[in-house]
């Protein structure tokens, strides 16, 4: 099997991961691996199903009805298909992002994740983004970058996101959504969002997107040849 190489970016909701990471992958050529819109198509499989983010028994108890691929159109697009549907557009909601987040706590999800992660990344070049990917899934990446950026800066680029969607967006109430995932997001036991010891931490408060991008290949480019 060639060599590949691994590129892990994890860090809380709302610091620009996914988009710096798609960005990035297009002008490296790697595969991009979404991990939260793993955990979102769990969320949404159990809601679904009636079951509570923290009912551990319904959880366990209908856990192998669930069957999850990740699929990838021309364009490079990840696309989340549940029990054979494609749930890519339905899993990006507010509440949904709430319950992935209270059922990403529990081990019998994650267990349930971690090979289908790592399996990309043992054929694929990969960014691959999530909380616990440098930490746990792939603690041999060839770079760890842990992207963050203040509460307050997170919510008023949702915020800003949200309007220029169209859509309404109230900045108290999605500060307020945001420090409560990192909260959660932090403190649970099992693979809690935390910079692993090799992780390079990058602010992204007073940088814009191609600010952070020219960072990141910085970084990258000191130990992957690009
Ligand atoms: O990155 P995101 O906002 O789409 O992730 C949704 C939730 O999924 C997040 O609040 C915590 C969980 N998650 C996780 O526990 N581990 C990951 N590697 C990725 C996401």
């Amino acid at each position: 099997m060639p060599k590949t190489y691994s590129i892990a970016i994890d860090g809380p909701a709302g610091a620009g991961k996914s988009t710096i990471a798609k960005r990035l992958a297009k002008e490296l050529g790697y595969c991009y691996v979404d991990t939260g819109a793993i955990y979102r198509t769990v969320a949404y499989f159990f809601d679904l199903w009636g079951v509570a983010p923290k009912d551990i028994d319904g959880i366990t108890r209908y856990i192998d009805e669930l069957n999850i691929a990740i699929e990838y159109d021309e364009e490079g697009t990840q696309h989340m298909i549940m029990n054979g549907m494609d749930v890519t557009a339905d899993i990006r909601t507010q509440e949904i992002s709430q319950k992935a987040s209270l059922i990403s706590a529990h081990a019998i999800v994650r267990e349930m994740l971690l090979d289908m992660q790592r399996d990309v990344a043992k054929t694929h070049n990969v960014i691959m983004d999530g909380r616990d990917i440098g930490t746990v899934v792939l603690p041999k990446a060839n770079v760890k970058i842990f992207l963050t950026a203040s509460a307050e800066v997170r919510a008023q680029r949702r915020t800003d996101e949200l309007l220029a969607k169209g859509q309404k967006a109230n900045y108290n109430q999605i500060l307020k959504e945001i420090q409560q995932r990192d909260y959660q997001d932090t403190h649970r036991e099992v693979a809690p969002l935390k910079l692993a010891r090799d992780s390079i931490k990058v602010d992204t408060s007073n940088l814009d997107i191609d600010g952070v991008i020219a960072e990141l290949k910085r970084i990258i480019g000191e130990k992957i040849p690009l």
